[in-house]
C-alpha cells in the first residue's frame, strides 16, 4: 500500500485513541502469568500484540478477545506448556524480550523467533543478565531465534544486581519477570527513566517491587500468586504523537485526545512540542489501575527548532520520527544528540530515517548519536517505511504542509501498532 496525506483545512476535532500498546503487551502476558480469569478493555488489537496472543496460545493459555475486551485464564507463573513449535515473535522486541523473561520465570523450555527484522534486533542485552541468573538462554549470534532449554524447576534463579548499559523498558520487564523466581531481592539499576509500566502492573497484581532513586528496581521473588487483572487501559500517547504533530504542522488546528496514558515516563513529546510552540493543554487527569491518564488538547502555533538530548530522549523513544517531522516544519535548525539507541529500532532510525528525508528534500546532517534537520527544506516525494511502522506513519504527516505531494511506499505495516491511524486523520478531515 502507498500512502499520501492532504490537509486542505486545519485539523479540528475531538478523537479517542485505541488502548496502549506497552500496557496491552504487559496486560496479555501477565494476565496469563495469573491464577484466574483477566479481563482488559481497550486492549490494542493490532500486529505486534497478535504476535504477543498467539505465542500464549502456542504456551497453552487460552484467550478471548471480543472487539477490545481481552479476557485470559491465567494459570499461574509456572502454567505455560511447552510449545510444540518455536514461538512466532513477529516483528514485536516487546514480545520477545517479555517472554523470555517469562519463560525463565517459569522454567518452560522453547525457541523465540519472529520476523527477518525481529531477527536482525539485539538479544544479548537480555541474553548476558540472564545468564548471571542461570537462565538458560541461547542464540548463536546474540540475535533470535533465541533457545530456552530446561530447568530443574525445583532449583530457584540466581538473584542479581545488575547495570543496564542503556535504560531499556524491554530489558528491564524481561529481568523482572525473571526475578519473580530468584532466590532473593534482585536489584537492576538503569542510566535513564525507561518506561516503568511492568513495575506498576505487577505491584498492582500483588508482587513486591519498590522503586528508588536513581532509576533502581528492587524485585522480591512472588510469594503470593499474581491476582488477576481488571483493567480498561489508556489511550497510546506513540498513537497520540503522530495526531499531536499533525496537529502541530497544520495552522489553524486545534485537536483534543481524549483518555490518553499521560506516565511521565512517556511524556516526552508533550514537552518538545510545547517547547517548540505548540499550545498544549492536559485537562480531566486522573490515575485509573496505576497509569496517569488525561485529556490532551493542542492548538497549532508556528514551531521553532530545539534542541533534545538525555533523559527526554528516554521518555520519548518511540516518537523521534514523527518528531523529526515536527523539526521539517519549524524554523531553524533542530539537534538531536545522545540518541544512539534510535538505531536498534524497528529500522536504523537515525540512518534510515535521515535517508528517506533527504528523498524529501529535507536538509539534515547525521551524527553517530542523532541529526541536526534543517526546518523549512522540505519539497516532497517518493519514500519507503523500510518495515517500519512509526516510519510509515510519520513520513505520511511530512506531506501535510510540503510543496509537492509525500507518497509513503509500503505503509501497511503501520498495521503493527496503529491501524486506526488513517480513520483518525480522516476524521480531522485530511484526505488519504
Ligand atoms: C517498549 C519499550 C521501548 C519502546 C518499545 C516498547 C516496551 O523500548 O521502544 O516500542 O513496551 O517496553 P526500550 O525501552 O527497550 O528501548
Amino acid at each position: 500500500m502507498n500512502l499520501s496525506i492532504t490537509a486542505t483545512t486545519p485539523l479540528i476535532g475531538a478523537i479517542t485513541l485505541p488502548g496502549d500498546k506497552s500496557l496491552s503487551h504487559r496486560a496479555a502476558l501477565f494476565a496469563s502469568m495469573a491464577e484466574g480469569t483477566s479481563t482488559v478493555q481497550r486492549f490494542l488489537v493490532s500486529g505486534v500484540t497478535h504476535a504477543m496472543l498467539r505465542s500464549l496460545t502456542a504456551l497453552g493459555i487460552e484467550w478471548k478477545l471480543e472487539g477490545d475486551t481481552l479476557t485470559v485464564t491465567g494459570k499461574g507463573i509456572t502454567g505455560f506448556n511447552p510449545p510444540a513449535e518455536s514461538l512466532n515473535c513477529g516483528n514485536s522486541a516487546t514480545t520477545i524480550r517479555m517472554l523470555a523473561g517469562a519463560l525463565a520465570a517459569s522454567g518452560t523450555p522453547g525457541v523465540l523467533d519472529g520476523s527477518e527484522g525481529l531477527r536482525c534486533r539485539p538479544m544479548d542485552r537480555i541474553i548476558e543478565p540472564l545468564a548471571e541468573m542461570n537462565v538458560p538462554l541461547t542464540s548463536s549470534n546474540n540475535c533470535a531465534p533465541l533457545t530456552m532449554t530446561e530447568r530443574n524447576a525445583a532449583t530457584k534463579l540466581k538473584a542479581t544486581n545488575y547495570k543496564l548499559p542503556v535504560a531499556s523498558a524491554q530489558v528491564k520487564s524481561c529481568l523482572i519477570l525473571a526475578a519473580l523466581d530468584a532466590d532473593g531481592t534482585t536489584t537492576l539499576q538503569e542510566p535513564g527513566p525507561s518506561r516503568d509500566h511492568t513495575e506498576r502492573m505487577l505491584s498492582a497484581m500483588g508482587a513486591a517491587i519498590t522503586t528508588e532513586a536513581p532509576y533502581t528496581v528492587k524485585v522480591e521473588p512472588l510469594s503470593k500468586p499474581l491476582s488477576p487483572l481488571d483493567i480498561t487501559l489508556p489511550g497510546d500517547i506513540s498513537s497520540a504523537a503522530f495526531m499531536l504533530v499533525a496537529a502541530a504542522i497544520v495552522p489553524g488546528s486545534e485537536l483534543t485526545i481524549r483518555d490518553v496514558g499521560i506516565n511521565p515516563t512517556r511524556t516526552g513529546i508533550i514537552d518538545v512540542l510545547r517547547e517548540m510552540g505548540s499550545e498544549i493543554i492536559i485537562l480531566n487527569k486522573r490515575v485509573s489501575y496505576g497509569e496517569q491518564v488525561g485529556d490532551i488538547t493542542l492548538k497549532a502555533a508556528p514551531l521553532k527548532a530545539i534542541e533534545v538530548s538525555g533523559d527526554t530522549v528516554v521518555r520519548m523513544i518511540d516518537e523521534f520520527p514523527v518528531f523529526s517531522i515536527a523539526a521539517t516544519y519549524a524554523e531553524g535548525t533542530t539537534v538531536v544528540r545522545e540518541a544512539e539507541e534510535l538505531r536498534h529500532k524497528e529500522s536504523d532510525r537515525i540512518t534510515i530515517l535521515c535517508n528517506e528525508l533527504k528523498k524529501l528534500g529535507v536538509e539534515l546532517e547525521e551524527y553517530q548519536d542523532g541529526f541536526a534537520i534543517k526546518g523549512g527544506t522540505i519539497k516532497g516525494g517518493e519514500c519507503e517505511s523500510h518495515g517500519d511502522h512509526r516510519l510509515a506513519m510519520s513520513l505520511t504527516l511530512a506531506g501535510l504542509q510540503s510543496p509537492n505531494p509525500v507518497t509513503v511506499q509500503n505503509a501497511e505495516i503501520l498495521n503493527e501498532s496503529f491501524p486506526e491511524f488513517a480513520t483518525n486523520l480522516e476524521k480531522l478531515g485530511c484526505r488519504m
